[in-house]
């Protein structure tokens, strides 16, 4: 028989891991929600604002750090934005209708982002991807309305 030196205890110590492997469970956070969806506390003197307007007209502002995504921001406080691909451009469930007044101050969408707003139920001239927004201090202050439905594509979309 073929013997590679130490491959014994090796076999035997991964044998007696997979018959008494237990699996974990998912311990429950103890970070505070705001601070979930990859956003963090901003440093005192360094906040950006951003306000958001939802579905049913409230308005909920937040302090945020550049470089936070709006999609991470609202679902670091937990608002209504799926974010089904994780910000990666590939749906359209982080559409955002962006205040006239800050819609200007954001770079161009690029391409994929055009395609995927394409998708978007109820697109309008100011619509744009949440995830491809991030702060910074040209839209220190933006305003963004979340949509009244968001669409979700899926491979019966395309049949
Ligand atoms: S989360 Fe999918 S495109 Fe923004």
């Amino acid at each position: 028989m073929f013997r590679v030196p130490g491959m014994s205890k090796l076999v035997a110590r991964s044998t007696f891991s997979a018959r008494f492997m237990v699996p974990r469970m998912p311990r429950p956070s103890i970070t505070p929600i705001r601070w979930h969806g990859h956003v963090h506390k901003p440093k005192p003197g360094e906040e950006l604002h951003v306000t958001f307007i939802l579905k049913d007209g409230t308005q909920k502002e937040y302090e945020v750090c550049e470089g936070d995504s709006l999609l991470d921001i609202a679902q670091g406080h937990n608002l209504d934005m799926e974010g089904a691909c994780g910000g990666s451009c590939a749906c359209s469930t982080c559409h955002v209708i962006v205040d006239p007044d800050y819609y200007d101050a954001l770079e161009e969408p690029d391409d994929d982002e055009n395609d995927m707003l394409d998708l978007a139920y109820g697109l309008t001239e100011t619509s744009r991807l949440g995830c491809q927004i991030k702060m910074n201090k040209d839209i220190d202050g933006i305003r963004v309305a979340l949509p009244a439905m968001t669409r979700n594509v899926s491979n019966s979309d395309f049949e």
